[in-house]
């Protein structure tokens, strides 16, 4: 397709500015992108670089009508919002299905079909809207961020521990980056239909996190397993409350239980490389924290 408008959802945030980002590295002009946000002031520097910037909320439907129109091809950053994810997301789909949009890609999670981690049951449940919805779409059902650990290099390193609850489960996390540049690739490619990609990195478990920042930061880390309960407790000692502490906990349960594992190459192949190593993403962190 000549002249595609491609339009990122939460083009504010890490994800989608991430994308943006990428589709102009790939070459696309910034005039053929869309980037939808709540609050244009938050990414003026994407206005400055000629991208559409159009404002939308997910509870709104008439401005997420407003900001589809024209637009080709729609990448769904799954909203923030947990708990009014599913709904907020059947405003977008139907939102694309009145702007003709031909083709929606959207951030899912790992193992969707299988899995029994607690967060999993939005995406689930939009998928399955996106099924009824009859456009073409594309599931990525994306692992752990690996950034959700090194955000917290620094306090690793302080305790010189990891606490967890997650035994020797192992965690397919890829960087944002890479899960960015994946959803373009998915963005820019010529399919048609529905298709699922299971994304995610190298698998490690906390137990080599751990030994990968001893040895990228030089300072002693370990991990500590801990009991679900065990784990629960120190948490909310650590200040969450119980229900935060809970389902933090139960992430953990469910990593043990190995829902964000997956042995699919499908990242590396959308993204034509090998993903960036656990010990890159953390030599990042590090130089970016120190
Ligand atoms: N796989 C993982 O490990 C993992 C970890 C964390 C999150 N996630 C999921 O992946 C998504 C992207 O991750 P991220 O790191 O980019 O998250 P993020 O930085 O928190 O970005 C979330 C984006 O959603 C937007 N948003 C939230 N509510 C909205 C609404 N009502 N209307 C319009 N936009 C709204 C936010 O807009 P504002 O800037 O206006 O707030 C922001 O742009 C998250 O939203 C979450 O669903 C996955």
């Amino acid at each position: 397709m000549t002249n595609a408008v491609y339009a990122v959802t939460g083009a504010s945030g890490h994800l989608g500015r991430l994308a943006v980002q990428e589709l102009m590295a790939r070459g696309v002009p910034s005039s053929d992108i869309v980037a939808i946000v709540r609050t244009p002031g938050r990414v003026t520097d994407l206005t400055q670089r000629g991208v559409h910037v159009r404002a939308a909320d997910y509870t709104r439907p008439d401005t997420l009508r407003a900001a589809l129109v024209g637009v080709n091809r729609l990448l769904l950053v799954s909203s923030s919002a947990a708990g009014q994810r599913l709904a907020q997301h059947t405003n977008v789909i139907a939102a694309a299905k009145t702007a003709r949009v031909s083709r929606i890609v959207y951030t899912s999670i790992l193992n969707a079909d299988r899995t029994s981690n607690p967060l999993a049951g939005e995406h689930q449940d939009t998928e399955r809207v996106l099924r009824q919805a009859g456009l073409p779409f594309i599931a990525l059902r994306n692992s752990w961020y690996t950034e959700n650990y090194t955000d917290r290099l620094t306090q690793y390193v302080e305790a010189g521990e990891i606490l967890g609850a997650a035994g020797h489960g192992r965690i397919s996390a890829a960087s944002r980056q890479d899960y960015g540049a994946a959803a373009v690739a998915a963005l820019l490619q010529n399919s048609q239909g529905i298709r699922t990609y299971e994304l995610g990195g190298s698998a490690f478990d906390l137990f080599e996190l751990a030994e990968a920042i001893t040895k990228v930061t030089s300072t002693n880390v370990r991990y500590r397993d801990l009991s679900v309960d065990e784990y629960k407790e120190a948490l909310q000692r650590s200040g969450l409350d119980e229900n935060a502490a809970e389902f933090v906990a139960a992430l953990d349960a469910s990593i043990a239980r190995g829902d964000l594992e997956t042995k699919s190459q499908e990242l590396e192949q959308l993204l034509g490389r090998p993903a960036t190593s656990l010990a890159d993403v953390i030599g990042e962190a590090h130089n970016h924290q120190a």
